[in-house]
């Protein structure tokens, strides 16, 4: 039996894609990546904005047509707007077997099963508190050799942003044992993962009993064997300076942060209720820099919020310029669906919204260019991931998140290397990597 599945959405998301995989094959089902051969089809979506929605709907209805077939295909759709829409999907997309939001994956093949059997729909969504289910690691063997891995640390977010959709469909906050975080890295570690990147809506919010984010990234430095550790997302109303100061400190901690601002202006911040200053922010990023001046700082930006004015806008232009930010996303903003923010008039209009958003890139991808530029000449140490840009290179990862690729030495493949830490020196600059030689 084989299993499709197609995933939008964030970090978070394909993990538990990596999770699915992982629960469906102790049932029997193998991977494929070809929709028409797959017994089992699933869409894990996203709905952080109207257009990840959208994606999720068209893709589920595209699925949905393989019935048309001899084969006797079920087609799911799971994730986040599965939680959203429940059983209204059914009648959204007619054809559409079964609804699967995230807190219930470990009954995906009895759902399968069941829904195979009876021929009829299943909704099962809501969350549940600390069940069985609840922090499935995924299988270390499914890492499938790769030296780079997930770590959940906590779901779902009380957080409230105004716009934000996420904490209605993940849920109350719920974080595990730092015991429990600490087993998953070392048995990942003895299969062969060197980098473990640690997941959470809320991330740097973490605490289980007396352990602290700090206290658990400290735990996790010293499991022997790991060479990097990274985080998604954090929220920068809880980098206190306890954090920010164990960069340059623990070994593991790479140079690299994401750390949303999403708006400069002090007023925006509040509407959107974020809880911090814009100066507050820029304190945080300060304090990074000083502590570690060779850290990478991204982030993320809405644009046209509910009553933004253009001095409001120009605030996140000033914002973005005094961070000398190292990468950003930015978004338009977009209402969703039970949000306080959604009971705002969306008044910015349309082509302004795009006009700010095409500021922001102008902003941003100057300061990524010189930042990538300045590397030049750098010696950064790339962790072997996966082929190179070009014939007989190999590419990876640098501490600082950027792509570097650079030739083999010894006439090594990647399966010699797969894994390696190399030191890197960067000679050129291209859209989407560096290119260095070993050294
Ligand atoms: N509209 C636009 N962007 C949004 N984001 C979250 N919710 C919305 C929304 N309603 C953006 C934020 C967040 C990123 C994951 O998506 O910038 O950090
Ligand atoms: Fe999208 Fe947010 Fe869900 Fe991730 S948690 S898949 S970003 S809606």
């Amino acid at each position: 039996m084989k299993l499709f599945v197609k995933t939008f959405g964030c970090q978070m998301n394909a993990h538990d894609t990596a999770r699915i995989f992982d629960i469906m094959r102790r049932a029997g089902y193998a991977r494929t990546d070809d929709p028409r051969e797959a017994d089992v089809a699933l869409v894990n979506s996203c709905t952080v904005r109207e257009k990840a929605w959208h994606k999720a709907i068209s893709e589920t209805g595209r699925l949905r047509l393989l019935k048309g077939r001899a084969r006797d295909v079920v087609v799911g759709i799971v994730g986040c707007v599965a939680e959203q829409e429940g059983a209204r999907i059914f009648s959204l997309i007619p054809g559409v077997d079964f609804v699967a939001a995230p807190d219930h994956y470990a009954a995906l093949p009895a759902l399968v099963e069941e829904v195979r059997r009876e021929r009829s729909t299943r909704a099962l969504t809501g969350f549940d508190e600390g069940a069985a289910g609840d922090f499935l690691a995924a299988d270390t063997s499914s890492a499938g050799g790769s030296p780079l891995a997930f770590v959940t640390v906590m779901k779902g977010c009380d957080e409230r942003c105004a716009y934000c959709i996420v904490p209605t469909v993940r849920g109350p906050e719920r974080c595990r044992p730092a015991e429990d975080i600490v087993e998953e890295a070392r048995a990942l570690v003895a299969a062969g993962v060197r980098e473990i990147t640690l997941l959470g809506q809320k991330v740097n919010a973490y605490r289980h009993g007396q352990a602290d984010f700090v206290a658990l990234l400290e735990r996790l430095d010293e499991v022997p064997g790991l060479a990097r550790l990274r985080f998604v997302s954090p929220h920068p109303r809880h980098m206190a300076p306890e954090l920010t100061a164990l960069y340059g400190r623990l070994a593991t901690l790479c140079e690299s942060i994401h750390l949303p601002l999403q708006a400069g202006s002090d007023a925006v911040l509040a509407r959107m209720r974020r809880r911090y200053r814009a100066e507050e922010y820029l304190e945080v990023v300060d304090r990074l820099r000083r502590g570690c001046p060779s850290i990478a700082i991204t982030t993320d930006v809405i644009v046209g919020y509910p009553g933004e004015t253009e001095a409001e806008f120009a605030q996140t232009l000033e914002v973005i310029e005094r961070a000398r930010f190292n990468g950003a996303f930015s978004f338009k903003y977009s209402p969703r669906p039970g949000t306080p923010a959604a009971k705002l008039a969306d008044d910015v209009p349309a082509e302004e919204k795009s006009r700010r958003l095409d500021l922001v890139h102008e902003r941003m991808e100057r300061l990524e260019r010189e930042w990538r530029a300045s590397l030049v000449g750098a010696v950064l140490e790339v962790l072997v991931v996966q082929e190179g840009r070009l014939d007989g290179q190999v590419g990876g990862r640098a501490r600082n998140g950027q792509i570097v690729n650079f030739l083999a030495p010894g006439g090594k493949g990647l399966a010699g290397l797969e894994g390696a830490l190399v030191g890197v020196k960067v000679t050129a600059v291209h859209p989407h990597s560096l290119e260095g030689v070993a050294v």
